[in-house]
């Protein structure tokens, strides 16, 4: 089975660029199920359901979410609705809106999806990922899969590498991402579970992680507060990472799929 994970995508012009590459590399890839990272998929902060309805269209079979999928307060009912194929980190607390895992279908069978975040840099307040992970992977132990992902929405490279390691031949991919911008590691590792950094993000290549670059530039130089504005034409990349899997649950392969196209 070939699923094809896309990292963070980012506002209008992110989604554009998945409406623009993502119907043919599905039939150039053969790919069978497909997963993104959906908390900017709107504005750039959080998501809305015309724009999870909008790249269902294109070919997104379920949503991943991050620290910025609860931005948009009226998304909380669909967070809450299981029909939504949309999840969040599962180490929030019991009161966050929506669900940190779920069983995907696809023409393979069940696909085991848990999100989690990274605890490096965003706090002591997130319960600890990998006590959270045993419990989804005990609570699922008896589920048929055919395969299993672990998305790691964080900053911290050692320990999104860390956390690959924990999950070697638990899971059949660790796939990273929240930094918006794609490490040259994807690999497998010995017990047969595919794993990168960071994917990347899907967006504009002439801004910093989508933001407008000089907002950010003056930023930095002159300390005063500015508000975000993503780019919204120019070049654009498109992060994934497309994994085999086989039968068996184990990643056969993982490989990095960076596109730039004009919108
Ligand atoms: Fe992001
Ligand atoms: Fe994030």
């Amino acid at each position: 089975m070939k699923i094809l994970y896309i990292g963070d995508i980012v506002a209008r012009i992110g989604r554009a660029t998945v409406q623009k590459v993502l119907p043919d590399l599905i039939k150039e890839k053969n790919i069978d199920f497909v997963i993104a990272q959906s908390e900017n998929m709107s504005t750039g902060n959080g998501l809305t359901i015309k724009a999870v309805e909008e790249m269902r269209e294109v070919g997104i079979d379920f949503f991943t979410g991050g620290n910025h999928s609860f931005k948009k307060k009226e998304f909380y009912p669909y967070l809450n609705d299981p029909k939504i194929p949309v999840i969040r980190p599962a180490n929030y607390p019991e009161n966050t809106p929506g669900r940190g895992w779920a069983i995907a279908s696809s023409s393979f069978g069940k696909i085991l999806v848990i999100n989690l975040m990274g605890i490096t840099f965003n706090g002591p307040q997130l319960e600890n990922p990998l006590k959270k992970v045993d419990e989804i992977l005990e609570e699922n132990k008896n589920e048929k899969l055919s395969a299993s992902l672990v998305n790691f929405h964080g900053d911290s490279t050692s320990e999104k590498v860390a956390v690959g390691y924990y999950l070697d031949s638990k899971v059949s991919a660790v796939i990273g991402d929240h930094t918006h911008v794609p490490t040259a590691d994807a690999r497998i590792l010995p017990g047969g579970t595919a794993i990168i950094t960071d994917v990347g993000m899907v967006g504009p290549a002439d801004s910093v992680l989508g933001v407008k670059k000089e907002i950010i530039i003056s930023r930095w130089l002159n300390q005063l507060p500015a508000r975000h504005e993503i780019t919204t034409s120019g070049p654009c990349q498109f992060c994934a990472v497309l994994i085999n899997i086989s039968t068996k649950g184990k990643a056969k392969s993982i490989e990095q799929i960076i596109r730039l196209v004009d919108i």
